[in-house]
């Protein structure tokens, strides 16, 4: 889980990292983490992650889906007084409940079947460093009532443990969803909320920060063997254009392509990813399609405290019974909220 990267320390101004030859020595961070920040977007945030990662307390990065909230969040830790110590990353989206609590805390051998072993949590592996939790939007209630307490205590207890024991990690998370609005919606803790919010940093999306796409492109290019990064004007006004819903990690995805079918010569516009050449209409609005039961549970919330909580009245407004309205809150998990 632990996976290292260049956090080569800059000695003066910017520069090309001397060491894997891929930093642009963004100004205020001394050390790189293979960022690039050329836009004046990147290189505003980067000027307040700065004092933030020197700071010692929670961090809240948000962002879209590969806009690079990751990059920063290892950027943070390289230039925090922890930058000996270990990053660990965990994608709290991508296990069950049970999972995470005992990849998070750890657990004793025989706490439940399939335990054989004792194994450490990532708190232990990342102790004296920082811990990302990404996607912390997705957290179960359950879990973050325990986060909430190893936050509080600064201590955690392996599943099947009795005695906790101390750890010194710092929390850095990520989120693509609107962690406010998720409080709202009673999805998350409004007292984990005001922990973990100390520091809130937002990644710019891709397509407002047109600066970036060259040098990101080069890179990009160069790590595929690509020697020269070149790329022909044609190509480059079609990287401009484009929208890049899937930020830069589409455009790593765009060069792998570019660097295979140009065999070392410019990219052209014909070694680019289809998608990006001939993008498919957008819908109505900038929103992206979400699930009906999603945005069902927003309207039905947002009618209620328009209405000051009256179910009466909000189920008026909805244009359905009282008992419909109360099954539906019910189906949301909604009932306490009223
Ligand atoms: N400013 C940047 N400089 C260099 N590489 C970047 C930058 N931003 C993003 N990348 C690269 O783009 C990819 C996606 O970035 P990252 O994983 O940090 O995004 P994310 O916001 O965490 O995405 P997700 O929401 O999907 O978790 C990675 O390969 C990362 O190295
Ligand atoms: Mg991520």
């Amino acid at each position: 889980m632990v996976q290292t990267r260049c956090e080569t320390p800059f000695e003066r101004g910017p520069q090309l990292c001397s060491h894997c030859r891929t930093g642009t020595g963004e100004p205020g961070l001394r050390r790189c983490s293979r960022l690039v920040a050329a836009s004046p977007a990147m290189r505003a945030l980067l000027d307040r992650a700065v004092p933030i990662a020197e700071a010692d307390a929670p961090v809240v990065l948000f962002g879209e889906t590969g806009a690079g909230k990751e990059v920063l969040a290892r950027a943070i830790h390289a230039n925090s007084s922890r930058r000996a110590k270990p990053f660990v990353a965990v994608n709290v989206a991508a296990l069950p409940a049970e999972l995470l609590e005992s990849e998070l805390f750890g657990h004793v051998k025989g706490a439940f079947t399939g335990a054989l072993s004792s194994k450490r949590g990532l708190f232990e592996e990342a102790d004296g460093g920082s811990l990302l939790l990404d996607e912390i939007g997705e957290m179960p209630l359950a879990l973050q009532a325990k986060l909430l307490r190893v936050l509080q205590d600064g201590e955690v207890r392996r599943v099947g443990e009795v005695r906790p024991f101390s750890v010194d990690v710092r929390i850095l998370c990520a989120t693509h969803r609107d962690l406010r609005q998720a409080v709202r919606l009673h999805r998350f803790r409004e007292d984990l909320y005001y922990r973990l919010k100390v520091f809130a940093l937002t990644v710019p999306p891709l397509r407002e920060r047109r600066e970036d796409l060259e040098p990101l492109a080069r890179m990009f290019l160069q790590g595929e063997g690509h020697a020269s990064g070149e790329l022909t004007a044609a190509a480059r006004r079609t990287l401009e254009t484009y929208r890049w819903p899937g930020n830069v990690r589409e455009l790593v995805n765009a060069m792998r392509h570019g660097a295979a079918l140009s065999r070392g010569g410019p990219v052209d516009v014909g070694h680019l990813p289809d998608d990006v050449v001939h993008p498919l209409a957008r819908p109505v609005g900038d929103e992206p399609l979400r699930p009906l039961a999603e945005v069902e549970r927003e309207h039905v919330v947002r009618v209620l405290e328009a209405c000051g909580g009256r179910q009466g009245d909000a189920a008026r407004v909805l244009g359905i019974g009282r008992t419909t309205l109360w099954r539906k809150l019910r189906g949301l998990g909604l009932e306490a909220a009223d």
